[in-house]
């Protein structure tokens, strides 16, 4: 079909690489859509251009393991067959048990647990908080996230936020009522004042690193949110709501991967495809003339899965060089007509059957 109507621009994540003052990488999008493969190979792109990489799964049900068909622990781990390339999976929800356990300890699980009701989200953003804090003390030249559908990705993009506001809250509570805590505690066994402070140095300590985090996000040299999704309705809505929301933040993001595209010539004969070809196509005008200032890389749906080091690096190449489908690259002119002929004769009848069909139905009544 008239695939070449508009002559698109095809654009790369070049820009990604080329931008060395970037620090950290966010990758995100809508379930199933290929955030995982996306993050895997922009990755492995920034291990051949970047000193270190550092590649974090914030999602739960982590998935780098499948990818890279290698267990990872929610420690750096180097990625088998590179010196440069980590990969860490972290729980969000895990480390915060750890801080109550620690505030348990302390005498001081009641104000911890109250902390939690006041500001909620807190637990989760003390916990990657944490993270970030480790991860920023490790130096890694570049850090890439694979993050968790879009709902749960804007919320921890949230977090330094969150935290700063509810810690300028504790902060504030503490400097007025910090004797009282203490002798309260104390009353209830705490042994000394001891405990809560170590606990609020703590939190004085994450709230520097929020800030510094803060600030970083909303730096677009050193910061930037990749948006991966596919070429149909309900992933255009979603990726317009992740725009703006991102805008919201103040968060860069000029880049789309749009994954899983069928280009025409891969689909030859059939109907079925073909279909989803002109369907995907609609949606891919669209988000050329939505997200005209954006980059758009898009990439081709294969017959098999990505995993592996060995496919990942290769499907990758797409991320630098526009996919080109072989049909089209190769076929001569005579191929080319053959092509066109068998195209327009398959159309001819599916014209003609759905005018019997038309005729029939209208016959009927
Ligand atoms: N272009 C593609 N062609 C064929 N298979 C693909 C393509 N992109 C991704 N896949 C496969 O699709 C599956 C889902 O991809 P992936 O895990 O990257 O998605 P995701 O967005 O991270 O999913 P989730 O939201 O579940 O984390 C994987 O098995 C992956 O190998
Ligand atoms: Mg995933």
């Amino acid at each position: 079909m008239a695939e070449d109507d508009l002559p698109m621009p095809e654009a790369t994540v070049q820009n990604v690489l080329e931008q060395t003052d970037l620090k950290w990488i966010f990758v995100g999008g809508k379930g199933g859509v290929g955030k995982t493969t996306c993050s895997c190979m922009l990755a492995l792109l920034l291990s051949q251009v970047r000193e270190s990489v550092l590649l974090i799964s914030t999602d739960p049900a982590h998935n780098l393991s499948d990818a890279f068909c290698q267990k990872f622990t929610k420690s750096p781990s180097m990625v088998n067959g590179f010196s440069n390339l980590f990969a860490m999976e972290v729980d969000p929800t895990v480390e915060s048990e750890d801080l109550e356990e620690q505030a348990n300890g302390l005498g001081m699980g009641g104000f911890v647990s109250e902390l939690a009701n006041a500001i909620p989200g807190i637990d989760e953003a003390m916990s990657f908080a944490e993270m970030l804090k480790l991860v920023q003390t490790m130096d890694y030249s570049v850090i890439v996230f694979d993050t968790a559908p879009t709902g749960h990705t804007l919320r921890l993009l949230q977090f330094p936020s969150t935290l700063e506001k509810g810690l300028e809250k504790v902060m504030s509570l503490k400097s007025k009522f910090g004797g009282l805590i203490g002798q309260v505690s104390r009353m209830f066994g705490a042994e000394n004042e001891f405990g809560e402070d170590a606990l609020l140095g703590k939190v004085e300590n994450i709230k520097a690193v929020i800030e510094q985090v803060n600030y970083q996000f909303r730096n677009p040299d050193m910061t930037t949110f990749i948006c991966v999704c596919i070429p149909e309705f309900l992933s255009l809505y979603e990726t317009e709501r992740l725009v703006q929301e991102l805008a919201r933040f103040e968060i860069d993001t000029h880049n789309i991967i749009i994954n899983q595209v069928l280009f025409q010539p891969d689909v030859s004969d059939s109907k079925l495809l073909q279909a989803r070809v002109r369907m995907q196509q609609k949606y891919l005008d669209q988000f050329h003339e939505l997200y005209e200032d954006f980059n758009i890389t898009k990439l081709p749906l294969l017959p098999e899965e990505v995993r592996g080091v060995e496919s990942l690096k290769s499907f990758a190449k797409n991320l630098t060089k526009p996919y080109v489908p072989e049909p089209a690259r190769e076929s001569t002119g005579a191929e080319r007509i053959r092509e066109l002929e068998t195209e327009v004769l398959s159309l001819r009848a599916e014209v003609s059957n759905l005018q019997l069909e038309l005729e029939k139905l209208r016959g009927g009544h």
